[in-house]
């Protein structure tokens, strides 16, 4: 099987293939692995967990934003396996270099943040913008004397959200995030409205005003791609509509 690899140098930026065989259940990590090891020591990536837990493995794989941990190579050619994500096209996603999908697994950096070498991209920009929205709880009493009860359908809802690993996926695959660089983006805020919905927090609508703004709730153009990328079923396309919609019952408007 061949994995046709971009490899970063500036304006000389180039892809590699390399041929490797596969073994069972072998993940696009596993493969990069194993072509660091015996092919290519240069070849760079960020991973760790290795578990789908981290988030620091995510890539377009197939020019689609994955998890290279949980992605297994078995379903990414010879057609074995329908690719069941379906992405809106946006300029990231482009098929610019030869690439025969039948027999090679394109693997590329993350969209919509600078490249720092092969695979590894700087992720600063994605956790300056979470950090924008104080993803942190603001509980009205600071030490309650009992735990403080949550109702079970609360918890499910929070759920939702709180299963987020960072791993900027979203990001990667949201076309506003390419078009318009300060676009807070999903993932900063499906963590912001699971803040505005926690029965815990004191000022909810301080909360739905934090992005009250053109980089915040109201930059979504509702395409849907981060749903469909996230590894852990987080929705922030709904979340978003769901502040737009209380925005707009409070007199808020884009
Ligand atoms: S919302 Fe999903 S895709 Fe986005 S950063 Fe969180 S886990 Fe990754
Ligand atoms: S290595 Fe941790 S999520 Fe893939």
């Amino acid at each position: 099987m061949k994995f046709k690899i971009f490899r970063y140098a500036g304006e000389q930026s180039r892809y590699d293939t390399f041929e490797i065989e596969p073994e069972a259940g072998m993940t696009v990590l596993d493969a990069l692995l194993h072509i660091q090891a015996r092919l290519d020591d240069s070849l760079a990536f960020r991973y760790s967990c290795r578990g789908a837990i981290c988030g620091s493995c995510a890539m377009l794989i197939n020019k689609v934003p994955r998890l290279a941990c949980r992605s297994q190579v078995s379903e990414l050619v010879e057609g074995k396996v329908k690719d069941k994500v379906t992405l809106k096209p946006y300029a990231a996603i482009e098929i610019k270099e030869p690439w025969n999908k039948e027999d090679e697994v394109l693997v590329e950096p993350l969209p919509h943040l600078p490249v720092i070498k092969d695979l590894v991209v700087d992720q600063d920009k994605f956790f300056e913008y979470y950090r924008v929205v104080e993803p942190k709880f603001k509980p009205g009493d600071e030490h309650p004397e009992k735990e403080r009860r949550m109702d079970p359908a609360d918890m499910a809802e929070l759920e939702k959200y709180t299963n987020c690993i960072l791993c900027a996926a979203c990001f990667g695959a949201c076309p506003v995030d390419g078009e318009k660089p300060e676009y807070l983006g999903p993932a900063a805020l499906a963590k912001l409205y699971r803040f505005y919905i926690d029965p815990r927090e004191k000022d909810h609508e301080s909360r739905l005003l934090q992005a009250n703004m053109e980089s915040g709730w109201w930059a979504c153009q509702f395409h849907g791609n981060c749903k469909q990328v996230c590894p852990k079923d987080v929705p922030p396309i709904l979340a978003i509509g769901k502040a737009r919609q209380k925005l707009q019952e409070i007199g808020e408007t884009p």
